[in-house]
């Protein structure tokens, strides 16, 4: 025994990224992607200090119980639909996550999305790569234009407000859903007119979803909505897969009502339904919005500074930058 706490990490990070914290900490690191069995998770779980996941562990009360030796989950993302915070905070577990690091490349892949999906970038590129070019076709491949374009944006929170911004380049009018208002100044800020939700499904000609998966926003995008947005219209969801229900979605595209859709997220990711798969209007990506070199080391630092105060280490001791939880902190040391 070193006497250094015990660290866990779910997810392969880069040596170099994980070789400093063995100063501070005794770390046993994945070297392969892989799923966890709820039962694995729970015996990871049971001999560390500090464990670092990904968004496809799923950890609740069965996972962390009888567990007296975890301090720190640090959720390696923004999103944290995967923890059960209460659980957590009840045995006394802090929960971290990745904000604001994030927002600029989640707002930028969102864009890359739209963009692909309306020019149909992803067929093109399996159009060239079959050696079906054979030579000029002045009317095919037609897409929507972007710019000018009605952008609809459910959940304005920072990284919705980052896809905003970038509208103006783009000369489109921007107009957004949120379950609270943005204050005047930054509407005018980011160049957003809040509407009813109901109001934005008709106005927008491009509607991305930037809203947490919570039991409230589960299914909020699903046949009702669908049908009301305008004819051609297109869907990006950079969020979660749980939003959108997915068999509606398919019909929706399936009845041509959608010009079609760009997902980053799936309900039962990593699986795909096959469905989805036929159109060819429909953009797919293995939930990467987060995935540019300089974010994703970005999150992987926050995420350690986290673990690191969590365990009372280092100049935040005690005090996790961006703990969910705090109280199951001040919980542990009243104890
Ligand atoms: C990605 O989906 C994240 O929540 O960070």
């Amino acid at each position: 025994m070193s006497g250094k706490p015990k660290l866990w990490i779910s997810r392969e990070l880069f040596p170099e990224w994980v070789d400093p914290i063995r100063e501070w900490a005794d770390v046993e690191a994945a070297t392969e992607e892989r799923a966890y069995s709820p039962a694995e998770l729970k015996a990871r779980l049971a001999d560390v200090d500090a464990a670092m996941v990904g968004l496809s562990d799923r950890i609740g009360a069965e996972e962390v119980a009888g567990n007296t030796r975890l301090k720190v989950i640090a959720n390696l993302g923004v999103g944290y639909n995967n923890l059960d915070i209460p659980a957590l905070t009840a045995a006394g577990i802090v929960a971290t996550n990745t904000p604001d690091v994030l927002n600029e490349s989640v707002a930028d892949y969102a864009w890359a999305l739209m963009l692909a999906a309306a020019r149909r970038v992803a067929e093109s590129d399996r159009f060239v790569r079959s050696g079906a070019w054979k030579g000029s076709a002045f009317t095919r491949w037609l897409g929507p234009d972007v710019h000018g374009k009605t952008l609809g944006i459910l959940g304005m929170g920072r990284i919705g407000r980052a896809i905003a911004r970038r509208a103006a380049g783009f000369s489109m009018p921007v107009v957004y859903h949120n379950r609270s208002q943005l204050s005047a100044e930054l509407e005018q800020e980011v160049g957003a007119r809040y509407v009813s939700k109901q109001a934005l499904l008709r106005e927008a000609d491009f509607l991305i979803l930037v809203v947490p998966l919570t039991p409230e926003s589960h299914h909020s995008i699903g046949a009702a909505e669908l049908a009301l947005m305008k004819p051609g219209a297109l869907l990006v969801n950079v969020a979660r897969g749980g939003i959108v229900d997915e068999l509606a979605l398919i019909e929706a595209l399936r009845g041509e009502r959608l010009a079609g859709a760009a997902l980053d997220v799936f309900e039962g990711e990593p699986q795909v339904r096959a469905q989805l798969l036929e159109f060819d209007n429909v953009v797919l990506s293995p939930h990467i919005a987060s995935a540019s070199a300089e974010t994703r080391r970005a999150m992987a630092m926050l995420a350690i500074e986290n673990v690191r105060a969590a365990l009372g280490l280092g100049e935040q001791a005690g005090h996790p930058p961006t703990a969910l939880n705090p109280e199951a902190l001040a919980s542990r040391r009243a104890d």
